[in-house]
């Protein structure tokens, strides 16, 4: 089983032409509500790439936000271990341009609720997934927990922030972006092309510095690249129409623990979780994007 802790959130999402700019407006178009929250996306693409059940460990208010949320997860098939907070269910602000890029503002409420005795029992558990939108020290305390019951550690280290060396020695895979990358290593952020002109490249200096068996970075359209115990592996993006790259990154995280969980090498669960977030580009808003893994075994057959 996979156990998932982390953050839900009702997502408000408006289209725009562009994502403003600081003291500007912009008129928006149609205006919708999505189920949303890192931890509540990856834990949907963790349940539909099917193979192994899905857990979850969350924190809700008693609002009427809370439901469209605990509704969604259960569709997907989450099992959910609900923590019920005394703050309002979180909640983020989403702006998505022409181009399908997003800016998001997230107001955390109940997820800050989640503490180190919430955790559920580990027992049948053998991949504990991750994110920060939660608070660190309970990021922290439930991967001491998993490490003492020789559960993976998964962790997404979204939103960026700098961690404390003690909590990444406590992590299996870490999964990040260019720019979560550079938080993490106090570097500035690599851009993918200057990633794959460079020799040696100074992605790879930056995955080197991490005392983290594997570490992926993910490069939007350029693909990823992993670092497992040294060794470099790249997988190219799946060519797609892009609408929305909102929870992009959440469906490759939820799809490459499932693939992982399921017994898959690394280059394969690479190749799985890059099919998925692709195609979670081409629909909007977050849980709504989540592939099936019928659906990203048909994209993974047309692009042989
Ligand atoms: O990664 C996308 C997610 O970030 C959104 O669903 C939003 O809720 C924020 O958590």
């Amino acid at each position: 089983m996979i156990l998932v802790a982390g953050s839900a959130n009702l997502d408000f999402v408006v289209r725009a032409h562009h994502i403003p700019a600081p003291g500007e407006t912009v008129l928006g178009r149609d205006f919708q509500t999505f189920p949303g929250g890192k931890g509540a996306n990856q834990a949907v693409a963790c349940a539909r790439a099917g193979g192994v059940p899905t857990a979850m460990l969350l924190a809700l208010g008693s609002d009427a936000f809370a439901q469209p949320l605990v509704d969604s997860l259960t569709d997907a098939g989450v099992q959910l271990h609900t923590v019920q907070a005394a703050q309002p269910t979180g909640v983020a602000f989403i702006c998505v341009s022409e181009e399908g890029e997003n800016a998001i503002t997230v107001a955390p409420g109940a997820n800050h609720a989640l503490q180190a005795q919430h955790l559920p029992s580990l027992q049948g558990v053998t991949h504990l997934l991750m994110q920060l939108e939660t608070p660190v020290a309970t990021v922290q305390a439930y991967a001491q927990a998993a490490r003492a019951q020789g559960v993976q550690v998964v962790l997404n280290a979204a939103p960026a922030q700098a961690l404390p060396a003690a909590l990444l020695a406590l992590v299996d895979i870490l999964i990040v972006n260019e720019g979560e990358l550079a938080a993490l290593t106090s570097a500035p952020a690599v851009t993918a092309g200057a990633a794959a002109t460079s020799s040696p490249s100074p992605l790879a200096e930056q995955l080197a510095q991490l005392p983290v068996p594997c570490v992926v970075v993910t490069l939007g359209s350029a693909g990823c690249l992993a670092s497992v115990n040294g060794q470099l592996l790249r997988q190219a993006a799946f060519k797609v129409k892009v609408v929305d790259t909102t929870a992009a990154g959440d469906t490759f995280c939820g799809a490459l623990v499932a693939a992982l969980s399921q017994r898959a090498d690394m280059p394969l669960a690479l190749q799985r979780a890059s099919a998925a977030a692709a195609l979670a580009c081409t629909q909007l808003g977050a849980q709504s994007s989540i592939p099936s893994a019928s659906a990203v075994a048909q994209l993974m057959q047309q692009s042989v």
